[in-house]
């Protein structure tokens, strides 16, 4: 069976595991336990320190993209299509065959319903695999970001815009900030998984930004769990370098030509 319809049989069978990876290390990590690692655009975030996602080139996420693939061999691997690369077909046809072309991931992700609902079809048409993402988009979000599903007709427009990604053919969603009961429709209401960030346990699966998880990257947001602080480890682990440099206990013989 191939990997997509795998994924899509796990639905209301057994939860999908999602992880972000930005480099070989940490995704040869995840590689052993999660069904997809995303290349998300949240690295200007998180590794560039940019405001907005808008500012992530396709460079940037090819580049990132090229070395997680050394450490991918069982996950499905999604690419996140950045900002201003898929604004018509042609542009974003050309773009999404580059990223595959140069990463060879699995897929693409994209941000939107309705408004990009073509775009999506011609990609799939040309046998390009998709993933959607509703719920807060970062690409589009101006100010602060909010959750999605309080009025009545963001919450119609937000489920409208998860059945046109499927009948259009995306094989996953992520959602992102979905009020609970709105992620809990959709979920019910798809046939092909959801996969939340900060959008309850109503999902199919679920997706964190692994810096965030692992305590490396200080975010403070309800949507996150710490599950370590990888940071006091890494500290820890300098300071005693540091403290063998200065004794001298550090090269010993053994370290030394
Ligand atoms: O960019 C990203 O990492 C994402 C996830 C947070 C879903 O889109």
């Amino acid at each position: 069976m191939n990997k997509f319809k795998n994924l899509i049989n796990k639905k209301n069978k057994s939860k999908i595991i999602c992880l972000t990876a930005y480099s070989k290390n940490i995704a040869s990590i995840l590689d052993n336990h999660c069904d997809i690692i995303l290349v998300g655009d949240s690295l200007g975030f998180v590794l560039y320190n940019f405001k907005s996602t808008r500012s992530v080139s396709l460079d940037m996420m090819i580049q990132h993209s090229k070395s997680v693939r050394m450490g991918v061999n069982n996950s499905l691997m999604v690419v996140d299509m950045p900002h201003n690369t898929y604004r018509n077909n042609s542009e974003a046809l050309r773009n999404a065959k580059k990223i595959i072309f140069e990463t060879k991931c699995d897929a693409v992700k994209l941000e939107g319903g309705k408004k990009i609902i073509s775009i999506v079809k011609y990609l799939i048409k040309n046998k390009i695999q998709v993933m959607g993402h509703l719920g807060i988009l970062p690409q589009s979000q101006k100010g602060k970001f909010r959750f999605k599903g309080k009025k009545l007709v963001e919450r119609i427009k937000i489920l409208n815009d998860a059945k046109l990604l499927e009948k259009a053919g995306v094989f996953s969603i992520v959602l992102e900030c979905v009020e609970t009961s709105l992620a809990n429709t959709i979920t019910r209401e798809l046939k092909i998984p959801t996969i939340g960030i900060g959008s309850s346990s109503s999902c199919d699966g679920q997706v964190l930004v692994t810096d965030d998880l692992i305590g490396l990257n200080s975010i403070n947001v309800r949507f996150v769990k710490k599950y370590s602080n990888v940071t006091k480890y890494i500290n820890s682990a300098i300071i005693n370098f540091k403290n063998d440099v200065k004794k001298k206990k550090f090269p010993k013989k053994k370290n030394s030509f």
